[in-house]
């Protein structure tokens, strides 16, 4: 191996650059590697030409503490299923794997590292069927990836999180308002419950719990009782009430993804206004989670990914993911980890914290 690539895909994460500086300082100064930086994710694969760029000391010098990607990004695009311009101004659909697979050995690329999450990862796993030396690395700020106990850019997100309650606490506590903060994790509750946790809510809403309104407007009452004249309620935009979907708000009736759109808080903000008698209002969290400067944890944490999946390559362990258990770095095959998305499991210690303070979960 002489010359690898290295590529940012899917949506942007805390600690993207930090895995690009490690993946690029390891290669060049442990192994003499010659390294390109493919921009855009995929699309960029497909488009080679000025898309690939040489990545060298020089270059990544800085770029630990940026946010975002210097390489970009490019979300849901998927060459194996692909829609393009043609040269005649038409728009096709198909399977243009074969064009990456080219502009790589173009470029004299001999292997792949991929940086993503569970579709960017699934087109590493078939690049990987075709013959590509692929090794991914996992990153999502939903920290749902399977066979890895954390992904970067999830406690930065929870730290932001966590620093945007610190600010709703006081304003909610001024006005005696409950606020209910809508966060990221699409399908899972991670940085939810973690959020919650840290910024010391009366109730966090998640997805693997479906929750019943009345039992969360039951204890915010309680704590009026007690002389509380707030409240703070955590929702997980892939949170549900119990029995089903959640009635969607009409600015999100039509959407064929609601939860894209976040739409839960306002709705479980409504309720909550009527059935515990407090004035509430709603704040979506968004994107401001996927930005910013990576936590000094996710900065090591992309770091050790980064410099592993080096190691995994010069041994040339193809079609893994680089994963973490406990402190111990390690790796599953990309067959094994992709489309097995992670749950916060009941015996986890974020639940049973939760529940030892008494903290509403909603059942
Ligand atoms: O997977 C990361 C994530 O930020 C989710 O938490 C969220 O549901 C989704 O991406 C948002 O995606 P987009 O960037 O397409 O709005």
């Amino acid at each position: 191996i002489k010359r690898i690539g290295v590529m940012t895909a899917g949506g942007d994460c805390p600690g993207l650059n930090a895995v690009i500086r490690a993946v690029t300082k390891t290669a060049i100064q442990k192994y003499n590697l010659e390294v390109v930086g493919i921009k855009h994710g995929y699309r960029g694969l497909y488009l080679g030409g000025d898309e690939f760029i040489p990545l060298d000391l020089h270059n990544v010098s800085g770029i630990i503490s940026r946010g975002g990607t210097i390489l970009y990004s490019s979300n849901k695009d998927n060459l194996f299923d692909y829609t393009y311009v043609d040269a005649h101004g038409q728009e096709q659909h198909g399977d243009v794997s074969d064009v990456g697979v080219e502009n790589l050995k173009k470029a004299g690329i001999d292997a792949l590292i991929v940086i993503g999450g569970d579709g960017t990862l699934t087109s590493g796993r078939d690049f990987a069927r075709k013959g590509v030396k692929v090794i991914g690395v996992p990153k999502t700020i939903d920290n749902d990836l399977a066979s890895t106990d954390t992904t970067f850019g999830f406690d930065t997100a929870v730290a932001t999180a966590t620093e945007s309650i610190d600010r709703l606490r006081t304003t909610a506590e001024s006005h005696s308002r409950i606020i209910v903060v809508e966060v990221m994790g699409r399908y899972a509750g991670f940085i939810a419950i973690a959020s919650a946790l840290a910024g010391g809510c009366d109730a966090a809403l998640i997805p693997e719990i479906p929750y019943d309104i009345n039992k969360v407007a039951e204890a915010i009452k309680k704590n009026r009782a007690r002389g509380k004249n707030f409240a703070i309620v955590v929702v997980a935009e892939g949170a549900k009430p119990l029995g089903g979907e959640v009635t969607v708000s009409k600015v999100v009736a039509d959407s064929p993804d609601p939860i894209r759109l976040g739409g839960i808080g306002e709705v479980v903000s409504e309720q909550l206004e009527r059935l515990a008698g407090l004035e509430s209002r709603a704040t979506i969290l968004g994107h401001v989670q996927r930005g910013g400067s990576p936590t000094a944890n996710d900065r090591i944490l992309s770091t050790r990914y980064g410099s592993y999946a080096v190691e995994l390559l010069m041994q040339g362990k193809f079609g893994n993911m680089v994963t973490l258990n406990g402190s111990h770095l390690s790796y599953d095959s990309l067959e094994n980890v992709i489309g097995k998305n992670k749950a916060v499991e009941e015996s986890s210690y974020w639940i049973q914290a939760a529940r030892a303070i008494n903290m509403c979960l909603g059942d």
